[in-house]
């Protein structure tokens, strides 16, 4: 990237409100409320197989669908979102907005010098493979950048998880290298290829594309 296309770091951010609703062709993204504990444990329920080899192992005796979790979750989410730490939200048919059909957030953020956050998600088993995660990831991408106030967004997906590598392609997202043993998930420490990409690029590709080379 040529420094003419950098910009200034902003010299201040305010946290986002709550009320946020982010609305894209098909989906509503929206912080978690009180009254989606239901909804929550019934999407995580439903799709606890398709998950599990992508999460983070559950502790001995935790049910992370269980009542008492998914409302203790509500509760953090919606207290880290105040403090402006994580941005948590639930995804959304924009045909029925108390459905939860997947999640996406913004965790780990840290501001100074580095203004940064880190970008994960799930969606239904069922409703794979239709492009809506790439809406999703693409919005939530433009809310970091804008609402957030964030300067750069970064994602780490296993190798062989061939869908997620190539929502974060088609969404613009840089590659960046290899992490080796990263994260540990489903309880192993498992290689991680990171991808980011700061303001500076989503300005660029949110222009129009260049015109055939020759014509
Ligand atoms: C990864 C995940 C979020 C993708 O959601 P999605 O809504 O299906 O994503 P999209 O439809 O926007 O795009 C998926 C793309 O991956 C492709 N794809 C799917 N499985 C693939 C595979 N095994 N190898 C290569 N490409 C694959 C699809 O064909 C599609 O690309 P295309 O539009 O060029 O055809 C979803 O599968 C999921 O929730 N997985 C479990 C949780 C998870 O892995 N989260 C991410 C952790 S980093």
């Amino acid at each position: 990237m040529s420094d003419s296309a950098r910009t200034n770091a902003p010299a201040s951010w305010e946290v986002p409100p709550l009320a946020t609703r982010i609305v894209t062709e098909r989906l509503v993204l929206r912080p978690l409320r009180t009254g989606d504990v239901a909804e929550m444990r019934r999407a995580l329920r439903t799709n606890a197989a398709h998950l599990r080899p992508w999460s983070v192992a559950a502790g001995p005796g935790e049910d992370p669908a269980s009542l008492a979790s998914v409302s203790r979750a509500v509760v953090q989410h919606r207290r880290e979102w105040k403090r402006g730490h994580t941005f948590v939200l639930v995804i959304t048919p924009r045909e029925d907005e108390n459905r939860v059909i997947g999640r996406i957030a913004l965790g780990g953020v840290l501001r100074g010098a580095f203004q940064n956050a880190y970008l994960g998600y799930w969606i239904d088993q069922d409703l794979q493979g239709r492009g809506m995660m790439t809406e999703a990831v693409r919005a939530t991408t433009a809310f970091a950048f804008s609402g957030a106030g964030l300067h750069r967004v970064q994602a780490a997906v296993m190798p062989r998880n061939g869908g997620s590598l190539r929502v974060l392609e088609k969404a613009g997202y840089r590659r960046e290298g290899l992490a080796e043993r990263y994260l540990s998930i489903a309880g192993q420490w498992e290689d991680h290829v990171l991808f980011a990409m700061t303001s500076e690029e989503r300005i660029v590709a949110d222009q129009p594309p260049r015109a055939p080379v020759g014509r």
